[in-house]
């Protein structure tokens, strides 16, 4: 089972997936993401949705870059774009995302915050398989936080869960199809 990840940003998730699980393949959609220099002996790729004629493109790029690279599993990590078609297709059931909130609740940017701000007792973190929504697609495993503290305490123990569960479910979905 050869795994890529895919960030746009910090890169922590995919630092914690390295620490347990091979990873072949580093794609970000931001050449100057930390995220492309946390796992030099993968293949580190970059390229934006810019440098092409339109989205679709892009899309078509990235399917034909995880068949060069002989892709089963692709897992976003931190990645801010929309999976679209031609990905998809590619690889049907195997691309995952990591999301800090229990969706439904709180889809989209700044989830944490807007949970904590929401005054909700608890929020958490869910893994779950990529559709062509914004955070949709169904629920793998969901494990719950609980909001008390400050802000920056529960960003901490959101990101803990995260580092802690990605890692476990990627590996449990590498060892069924191996
Ligand atoms: C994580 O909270 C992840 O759940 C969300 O984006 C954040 C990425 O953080 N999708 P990092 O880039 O892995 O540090």
């Amino acid at each position: 089972m050869r795994l890529a990840v895919f960030a746009s940003g910090h890169g922590s998730n995919l630092a914690a997936i390295a620490q347990e699980l091979p990873v072949s393949l580093v794609f970000s959609d931001d050449p100057q993401s930390r995220a492309l220099t946390l796992v030099p002996e993968a293949q580190n790729v970059s390229f934006s949705p810019g440098q092409f004629a339109s989205r679709v493109e892009y899309e078509e790029a990235l399917a034909a870059l995880v068949k060069e690279h002989s892709i089963d599993l692709v897992a976003l990590a931190g990645y801010m774009r929309i999976i679209g078609k031609p990905l998809l297709a590619t690889l049907p059931g195997r691309i995952v995302n990591i999301h800090p909130s229990l969706l439904p609740h709180f889809p989209g940017k700044d989830s944490i915050r807007r949970a904590y701000d929401a005054g909700v007792d608890q929020t958490g973190v869910t893994v779950h398989f990529v559709d062509e929504g914004v955070d949709t697609g169904p629920v793998i495993i969901q494990e719950a936080v609980s909001t008390k503290g400050t802000l920056n305490e529960l960003e901490e123990r959101v990101h803990e869960v995260e580092h802690r569960l990605y890692p476990k479910v990627l590996k449990q979905l590498m060892e069924e199809d191996s």
